[in-house]
């Protein structure tokens, strides 16, 4: 059967209201559409938690700052209901702007700590719009549970703070970022670079991936630890490094000088062109 696009609150809510009836489970992958294997895996991933799987496919306005792609944001409906459909989603909400953001809308979700550094440093507003979108679809679909990518692992840490700190009663859970077959995670934004550039793009793996390796060889020093990716980028002049920090896991504060075993993490965003990567690797 095919899988159905609903535009509105309502209709989601009612579909999802008759799931509960019948004593099923709902699970939730928030998405912006432009849908890969990354993606697709979340849905995977609920499937097998059991649940009936929700996909929301919204570009959401205002995670997006005055200079950033929001126009150019790739949108592919179609495509993406197609490829749902073979992993087995259920609905697909594809909502207007207008449906999430009527004209007196005014209220949004501020994280006061997490949100500052890594990305949040160079995305003022970002989170903002992140967590704000995130609240307001978990609310309107009200799953039990809702999956994300560790790919956007400042993202993920926040939205299960929130979860925390507001008392939402829907469990939020982290999955493994999907990657090219070169190492290169999977991303909605990997199209907008030239096949020269995707071809020198795989060094951000390499880099996160030597810097893992000195630390499972025993190397302690942040300092030569982020010098590894560092000489990775420095192989491709075009690259440049937004920042790349290892950081604890769950605060995402930059980890101290007595580092604790599995709890750290290494971040980092890298500029080609304009075309912004986002990458990490738990240690
Ligand atoms: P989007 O970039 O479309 O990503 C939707 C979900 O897919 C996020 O949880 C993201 O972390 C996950 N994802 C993306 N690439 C992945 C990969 N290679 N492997 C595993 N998971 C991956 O993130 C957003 O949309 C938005 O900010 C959103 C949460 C929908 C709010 O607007």
């Amino acid at each position: 059967m095919a899988v159905d696009t609903v535009l509105t609150i309502a209709e989601i809510r009612s579909v999802v209201a008759k799931w509960r009836q019948a004593g099923e489970k709902v699970a939730f992958v928030p998405t912006m559409g432009a849908l890969h294997d990354g993606h697709l895996s979340l849905v995977l991933q609920a499937r097998a938690e059991g649940a009936r799987v929700v996909v929301s496919i919204f570009v959401n306005p205002l995670q997006f700052g005055p200079s950033e792609d929001f126009a150019r944001y790739p949108r592919t409906l179609k495509d993406d209901v197609e490829k749902l459909q073979t992993v087995g989603a259920d609905v697909v909400f594809a909502p207007a702007a207008a449906e999430i953001y009527p004209v007196a809308f005014q209220t949004s979700v501020i994280n006061k700590k997490m949100s500052e550094g890594l990305c949040g440093k160079f995305r003022p507003g970002h989170f903002e719009g992140v967590l704000t979108v995130v609240l307001k679809l978990l609310n309107i679909v009200a799953p039990d549970m809702a999956l994300f990518g560790k790919k956007d692992y400042q993202q993920w840490r926040l939205i299960e703070r929130m979860a925390k700190d507001l008392e939402i009663p829907i469990e939020i859970l982290g999955c493994d970022t999907i990657r090219e077959k070169d190492g290169l995670a999977m991303s909605s934004r990997n199209r907008y670079m030239s096949a020269e550039e995707r071809e020198e793009s795989a060094l951000i793996y390499k880099g996160l991936s030597s810097a893992k390796a000195a630390w499972e060889r025993g190397e302690r020093s942040l300092d030569k630890l982020t010098a590894l990716f560092k000489d990775s980028i420095s192989q491709c002049p075009r690259m440049k490094i937004q920042y790349a920090e290892i950081v604890d896991r769950f605060s995402l504060e930059p980890a101290g000088a007595t580092v604790a075993e599995k709890s750290l993490v290494m971040i980092i965003a890298v500029l080609f062109g304009d075309v912004r990567l986002i990458d990490n690797l738990e240690f």
